[in-house]
């Protein structure tokens, strides 16, 4: 049985202690507000899981710094990832760290730190694009591996959701202006909050072999009334070091949301889509015989994090994380493109990302 510590006790929090718990592991959540706690125990966990789990620890993060785990997760804003991951690594490395999207503010600081940290510990440490481990992402890899596509034209991806359903979920929270989701250069706003559209089109960029990302141009659609600042639409244009140009799209503002990616190949195409319905992730696609194919995988809200954990346990019982799609140098190419989309912007110029330049704003350069 392994040993977990959370921070925060918020909506991710909770999602991750039950998906823990249903594994069977001894679940620690701390959190610095006390409030948070409470409403853990009395409210979110049992209004989504049925009843409160006796057998979860609730605790400041002070009560349980001294205590060993076997992983760590952090589920508080983005702007406190950098500096929960690096202390956690510099006093007392698990031997899994899981840090939630988007794993940093698009300033990047202290990431390169967190690099090196990671390789000096031998920790494996890991980002939240729990979407790359869904049942029908894990089926999407396997028909590509089979070559069924050909060779890759392009790649689009979208996660367009009105937010109005995260603030349902805090309705101790009046609007974006009172958390980081209001502003961009906190981790909110589009950019931030829905980059598993920008992490989703990596990862089939990655297992079509279609490169990295080095060239970005960005336009946005930024909300700034002097309450926030945040972007309500990021629409993105991409193109790979292999020379593949997709375009990809977040916004806040899409109701009913649109989860989905495409690939589109030379021999056939692949619709990658979540929430098809309430109760169901999808996948359409054809080879070149053109029959069309739908596949529909049923789903709950906590199978969305079901896989993502699956995976952290096999690392944990020892398999090789290497290729792993939620390794933190996945979760960072990420951020190095949401943060090249915002420069992109501000500047109506062509960002290109050059990654021997490491994991920070030096690696952004205009064309
Ligand atoms: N992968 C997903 O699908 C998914 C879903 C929801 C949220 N998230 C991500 O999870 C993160 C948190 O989002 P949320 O909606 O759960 O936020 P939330 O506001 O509901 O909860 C965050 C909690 O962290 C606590 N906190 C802040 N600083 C802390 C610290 N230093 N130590 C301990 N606790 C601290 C806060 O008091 C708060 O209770 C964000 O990065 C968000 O993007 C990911």
């Amino acid at each position: 049985m392994y040993k977990v510590k959370i921070f925060g006790a918020g909506s991710i929090g909770n999602h991750l202690a039950n998906a823990c718990r249903r594994k069977g592991w001894q679940v620690s959540i701390c959190d610095i507000d006390k409030a948070a706690l409470e409403r853990t125990r009395s409210d979110i966990y049992p209004a989504r899981y049925g009843k409160w789990d006796n057998e979860i620890r609730l605790a400041t993060p002070g009560e349980i710094e001294n205590e060993e785990f076997d992983l760590v997760i952090i589920g508080t804003p983005p702007d406190s990832h950098m500096a929960i991951a690096c202390s956690e690594l510099e006093r007392r490395p698990s031997r899994v760290l899981l840090i939630e999207k988007p794993v940093c503010t698009p300033s990047l600081e202290d990431a390169n730190k967190l690099v090196n940290l990671q390789k000096e510990t031998g920790t494996f440490v890991a980002v939240g694009y729990n979407h790359t481990l869904t049942a029908h992402s894990q089926r999407a890899a396997e028909i590509i591996s089979h070559g069924l596509l050909g060779k890759t034209q392009t790649i689009s991806a979208a996660f367009r959701e009105y937010w109005g359903g995260i603030f349902g979920a805090h309705p101790w929270l009046s609007g974006p202006e009172d958390s980081y989701l209001g502003f961009s250069q906190r981790g909110g706003g589009a950019g931030g909050e829905h980059s598993h559209a920008t992490n989703i089109w990596q990862h089939f960029a990655w297992l079509t072999g279609s490169g990295r990302i080095n060239r970005v141009m960005a336009l946005l659609d930024m909300v700034d009334d002097g309450k926030v600042s945040y972007d309500q639409l990021f629409l993105v244009n991409v193109q790979t070091d292999k020379g593949l140009v997709g375009s990809i799209i977040q916004d806040v503002v899409t109701e009913p949301p649109v989860k989905a990616a495409r690939i589109q190949g030379d021999q056939g195409f692949m619709e990658w889509t979540v929430n098809i319905d309430s109760g169901h992730d999808a996948l359409r696609y054809a080879g070149s015989d053109g029959k069309i194919c739908e596949e529909l995988f049923p789903k709950t809200r906590p199978d969305d994090f079901a896989g993502e954990i699956a995976h952290v346990e096999e690392i944990l019982s020892g398999a090789s994380p290497e290729d792993s799609p939620i390794a933190v140098i996945r979760g960072l190419d990420t951020m190095l493109v949401v943060s090249a989309a915002y420069l992109s912007h501000k500047h109506g110029r062509l960002v290109k990302i050059n990654y021997d330049a490491g994991y920070s704003r030096d690696a952004l350069e205009f064309e």
